[in-house]
């Protein structure tokens, strides 16, 4: 049996969870560690066993195997989804396992998520900002949020876990998370190196041919890089070593580096489209119905939400995150250039 530390990692192919194990490759303890990626695409394994990670195929919905996973495991980091009540489940059950068969106490690095649609989401389809700024090294305050709050449910089974004493959880929630994801990871092909929000509203606006926005655009959100949120995972798993690290309610770790109306973001795509000729505004106007009704938008509807944090507790353990609102405000004609790029020229039938 291998005297290493057991590692086991879902959503190593995505965008946060790419940057999150590039940072675990460069590290210390990588020599010391085995690390097992989930994987649901097996022509991705090869590239991911070339660099030293061990792949297992399966997806969130093979609970046994997750939770025989865990059970295998002294370390695991959930970045795939923040809303699956059935795997984060049967990653409990097997780390309950772990400690029943070996009296250690594993560790849960869970990828939660505060910017709607997240645990601090209201329903302000943006019309307003609300005035509450959560603070994550105040659990009094987190406690106060219901538990119908959107993945709270699932972050709620991961304090539960914490509680009962058999599993140490630290929740990570990354906020509004912007830039491209670069590295070793997007090299090989096998991560994912765009975000969620910015390269939809990029798009939307792109096929109206006008920037938009929900509602008034008056909603705020909180922001972070996704190289200063990979290094915010490293910062805490450092601290967790070392045991300086807050878990259970005194282990949620926002990931925010400033934040913005998202009326600034829809201004600068509408900015960008007319820019590179694609509209005839500079001005966002608010979005339809139809666009919220379309199948690939099923986000959009959170998006005139609120989300309102600081990272107080991550900047307690040494994180200093580099990037700022005006860094996430320029990076933005980037992605409308790259949706931009990416449209398929639709072909003329003469
Ligand atoms: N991006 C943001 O701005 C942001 C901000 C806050 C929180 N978050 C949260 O962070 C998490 C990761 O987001 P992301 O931006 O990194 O997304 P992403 O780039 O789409 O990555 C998702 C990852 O999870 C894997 N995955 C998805 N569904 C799965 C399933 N059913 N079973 C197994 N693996 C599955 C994907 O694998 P494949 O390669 O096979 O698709 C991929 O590795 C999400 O929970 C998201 O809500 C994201």
């Amino acid at each position: 049996m291998s005297t290493k530390t057991q590692i086991f990692f879902t959503g190593a192919t995505g965008y946060i969870g790419g940057a999150v194990l590039l940072r675990l490759l460069d590290h210390p303890t990588f020599a010391s560690s085995e690390i097992t990626a989930l994987l649901r695409k097996a022509e991705k394994a090869p590239a991911f066993e070339s660099i030293g990670v061990k792949t297992v195929l399966g997806s969130n919905s093979d609970l046994d195997l997750l939770e025989k996973q865990a059970s295998q495991s002294d370390i695991v980091f959930t970045c795939a989804s923040s809303d699956d009540v059935p795997a984060c489940e049967a990653i409990l059950r097997g780390l309950k396992k772990r400690h029943q068969a070996t009296g250690t106490v594993p560790i849960l690095i869970h990828t939660s998520t505060n910017p709607p649609p997240g645990v601090l989401t209201d329903n302000a389809r943006g019309n307003y900002a609300y005035d509450t700024i959560y603070d994550d090294l105040n659990p009094d305050q987190l406690e106060t949020l219901p538990d119908t709050q959107i993945h709270r449910n699932v972050d709620l089974m991961v304090l539960a876990a914490d509680k009962e004493g058999y599993a140490r959880t630290y929740i990570v929630l990354p906020s509004l998370t912007y830039g491209l994801a670069t590295g070793k990871l997007v090299d090989l092909g096998i991560q994912n190196p765009h975000s969620i929000l910015i390269p939809m509203l990029a798009r939307i606006s792109l096929s109206r041919g006008r920037g938009g926005m929900i509602g008034k655009g008056a909603n705020r959100w909180p922001n972070v890089h996704i190289d200063d949120i990979g290094d915010l995972y490293i910062v805490l798993y450092d601290a967790i070593l070392e045991g300086k690290a807050g878990h259970g309610r005194e282990g949620l770790y926002f990931g925010e580096n400033g934040e913005h109306v998202l009326k600034d973001i829809s201004i600068k795509i509408a900015e960008a489209l007319n820019d590179l000729g694609k509209s005839s505004s500079r001005e966002p106007t608010s979005l339809d119905q139809s666009d919220y009704d379309k199948p690939e938008n099923k986000w959009l509807m959170y998006a005139g939400g609120n989300s309102r944090c600081k990272s107080n507790r991550a900047r307690s353990l040494g994180w200093k995150p580099k990037y700022t609102t005006e860094d996430m405000l320029q990076s933005i004609k980037g992605e409308v250039q790259y949706q931009v790029n990416r449209k398929v020229t639709p072909i003329t039938v003469q």
